[in-house]
């Protein structure tokens, strides 16, 4: 069954030595941004992915509700709500608990978006849909990009059943073979579709975000 969870207050900075250089200018680079995502209070670097996004393309407005969709370990659920401030509201799902203290606006619930149990916890009319979620990966690309793109596809679905008119989408994609008819998916139900790699994310990674405004 789907769990909610407002947070264990367990704290913040798991898994926050992980990204430990081996020497690579890219290491550096990563665990730059997550010791700086530790003194900040985020868990996870991802939140900065985010924020360049937002600072870029403005998806997440004042007062606004937000959709995150793989929400763990809750970065982006922390840096949303900061963006919607205490008078909007975070909603997140994630396989996975969220083990830190959540604000009072913000919600999270465990379950699976491509099986999703509790429905019911989703209004309609939200203002923004995001998307960092990522398969598990296991080493071949063409497989890793077909789950990534199923996950996708999923995200779209929320979005035109939950998303507000004119609402915003944002979802992380691995860059394959259905990366261009994913595109186009996105295109048919949002009037701007742009594509961005955030300077946070890793130079080698397959990821990239598409950004859609203005739900039609
Ligand atoms: C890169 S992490 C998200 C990081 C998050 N944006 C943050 O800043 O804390 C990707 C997440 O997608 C979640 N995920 C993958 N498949 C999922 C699914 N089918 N349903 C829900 N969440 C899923 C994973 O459990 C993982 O926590």
């Amino acid at each position: 069954m789907a769990k909610k969870t407002k947070g264990t207050g367990k704290g913040t900075g798991k898994g926050a030595s992980k990204g430990a250089s081996k020497g690579a200018r890219g290491n550096e680079w990563a665990d730059h941004l997550t010791q700086r995502a530790k003194a900040e209070n985020y868990p996870a670097r991802s939140v900065y992915k985010l924020e360049e996004i937002q600072k870029k393309f403005k998806v997440i407005l004042p007062k606004s509700h937000v959709l995150d969709l793989g929400c763990a370990p809750g970065s982006w659920l922390l840096y949303a709500a900061k963006q919607t401030g205490s008078r909007g509201r975070v909603f997140g799902i994630d396989l996975k608990q969220i083990e830190i203290k959540l604000p009072d606006n913000v919600i999270a619930i465990q379950d699976n978006i491509l099986a999703l149990e509790n429905e019911d916890f989703l209004e309609k009319g939200f203002g923004a849909v995001l998307s960092d979620m990522a398969p598990a990966t296991t080493g071949r690309k063409d497989v890793d990009a077909f789950r990534s793109f199923e996950l996708c596809s999923m995200a779209l679905d929320t979005a035109k059943k939950f998303g507000a008119p004119n609402s915003n989408f944002v979802c992380k994609i691995f860059q394959g073979n259905e990366f261009k008819k994913f595109e186009q998916e996105v295109k048919l139900v949002f009037r701007e579709c742009k594509t961005f790699k955030p300077e946070s994310c890793r130079k080698q990674s397959k990821e990239i975000y598409i950004i859609a405004k203005g739900k039609k």
